[in-house]
């Protein structure tokens, strides 16, 4: 049996857009990904967050099996439209009101709210009048939301994350396109991560300056990072890997722990690759109060010449491949998860024991890990035994490397529930519980049973 220590934060995540629905309901305005689904097309069979799981209505169920389930924490997104429908000025009453009785049934229940300011639903309005993240004046608009939500939320919520995964929104939102708003460009990547990286450095400056001495709470940011093993024991290949983490993780990491972006990246990318100014540096520099890490998947990684990379390298090396010259492969004989995610629970380990030494030894939560799986109800029953394997698998090199010293204080199951998987549509299921998305019912599967035991013993078997 292992056990974790004491204190240790067991918890499962979501995002307001992929469980919410309620899409024009309580003066909520439109995000970026109302409109992208509602662009022929762009996702799988066409399916839509209108409705999605139906949380805006049945939270209160949904609060009740969080509870039922043992669970100590609680990741959930704030919609930043519904609560300024046009993304600037005054807030709406009607959405400040719904995530305030959401985060007092969490309370009510002893699950502590970890509430992140925003997982891509950014107003529409900000991209049709300013681009979006293209504009560096949605540093300030992003730090103007997160006061109204400190404003009004920092009396209970004490553990806050800024933003989501900027990776995936510069790389698939800005870069393939796959992801709202759509953009698709070489260039344009760079630049919105810039600016995500300065709203990040305002809203916590902000937080420090002006919430902190009154309520309290830690910060942060979740990043998103895959691990990249060396294809051969060859320096080239060696390097290779080094590389794509810091493109990776290096490119957001790097300036919050050491205010600058990683040299690798200032020599390749050169003038696409924005300066911080020093204004921007002071708030950036120092701006986490922990390690926020979102962690799915492992790819070994080769040297690869430019002009000499296949396209399939280039569309899973998200585009930027000329930049990095490096070719993602995976191996046969790893499982994989309905994503096709390669299941391979040493690279987590391996991940966290290089944050650890790249920046100096922070405490960790693993805000997201989970795999997608064909579940399938048979008598009312769903026996995702994959789903559980998966999960004591990182789980067990999570402990590993706290052995090794690493700090991880917590662990964030994805997803508490079945939820909209973005451009894959309703087709992938993450979830510790199950929705039936015609009636809305949910039913908790056996992974959720197997975890309220992990959550009560404070380990696994
Ligand atoms: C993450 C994302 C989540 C979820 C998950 C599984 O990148 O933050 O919203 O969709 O991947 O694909």
């Amino acid at each position: 049996m292992l056990r974790f220590p004491q204190g240790f934060v067991w918890g499962a995540a979501t995002s307001s857009y992929q469980i919410e629905g309620g899409w024009l309901e309580g003066g909520k305005g439109m995000s970026v990904w109302d409109a992208f689904v509602h662009t022929p097309g762009k996702i799988v069979n066409g399916d839509m967050g209108d409705v999605a799981a139906d949380h805006f209505h049945r939270f209160r169920e949904d609060v009740a099996l969080m509870a039922q389930m043992g669970l100590k924490a609680y990741r959930f997104s704030i919609s930043w439209p519904r609560i300024q429908p046009t993304g600037r000025g005054e807030a709406n009453p009607d959405g400040i009101r719904f995530y305030s009785v959401l985060i007092d049934a969490l309370l009510e229940n002893g699950i502590t709210p970890w509430a992140t300011l925003h997982h891509w639903d950014m107003p529409i309005t900000l991209q049709l009048e300013c681009d979006g993240w293209l504009n560096p004046e949605m540093a300030v608009y992003f730090k103007e939301y997160a006061e109204i939500c400190f404003e009004q939320f920092g009396d209970r919520v004490k553990h806050w994350i800024t933003l989501n995964e900027p990776w995936v929104t510069a790389i698939l939102g800005y870069g393939q396109g796959h992801f709202a708003p759509g953009r698709v460009s070489q260039t344009e990547p760079y630049i919105a991560a810039h600016n995500m990286l300065r709203a990040h450095g305002l809203t916590v400056d902000a937080f420090r300056r002006k919430f902190h001495d009154r309520c309290g709470g830690i910060i942060g940011i979740a990043n998103n990072c895959d691990w990249r093993e060396p294809l051969t024991d060859s320096e080239q290949d060696k390097q290779a890997a080094q590389r794509a983490l810091e493109f990776f993780l290096g490119w957001f990491a790097d300036p919050i722990y050491t205010g600058e972006y990683p040299a690798v990246m200032r020599e390749r990318v050169r003038e696409r690759l924005p300066v911080f100014s020093d204004a921007d540096r002071a708030v950036i520099k120092g701006s986490a109060d922990y390690f926020g890490l979102n962690h799915y998947n492992t790819m070994y990684t080769a040297h690869a010449e430019k002009g000499k990379i296949s396209h399939i390298d280039m569309e899973s090396n998200a585009g930027l491949v000329d930049d990095q010259e490096l070719a993602l492969t995976d191996d046969d004989s790893w499982p994989k998860t309905d994503m096709g995610w390669n299941v391979a629970p040493w690279g987590c380990r391996k991940l966290l024991e290089w944050i650890d030494r790249r920046y100096d030894h922070p405490d960790i939560f693993l805000t997201e890990n989970g795999c997608a799986a064909k579940d399938e109800l048979i008598n009312g029953q769903i026996n995702d035994q994959d789903r559980i394997d998966f999960l004591a698998g990182y789980l067990r090199e999570c402990h590993n490397a706290m052995k090794n010293g690493v700090q991880l204080k917590g662990y964030f199951v994805w997803s508490f529930m079945d939820n909209f998987e973005w451009a894959l549509g309703y087709t992938k299921r993450f979830g510790l519980h199950y929705v039936d998305y015609r009636t809305g019912e949910r039913i908790p599967k056996k992974s959720a049973q197997w975890y309220h035991g992990v959550i009560k013993n404070n380990g696994i078997f």
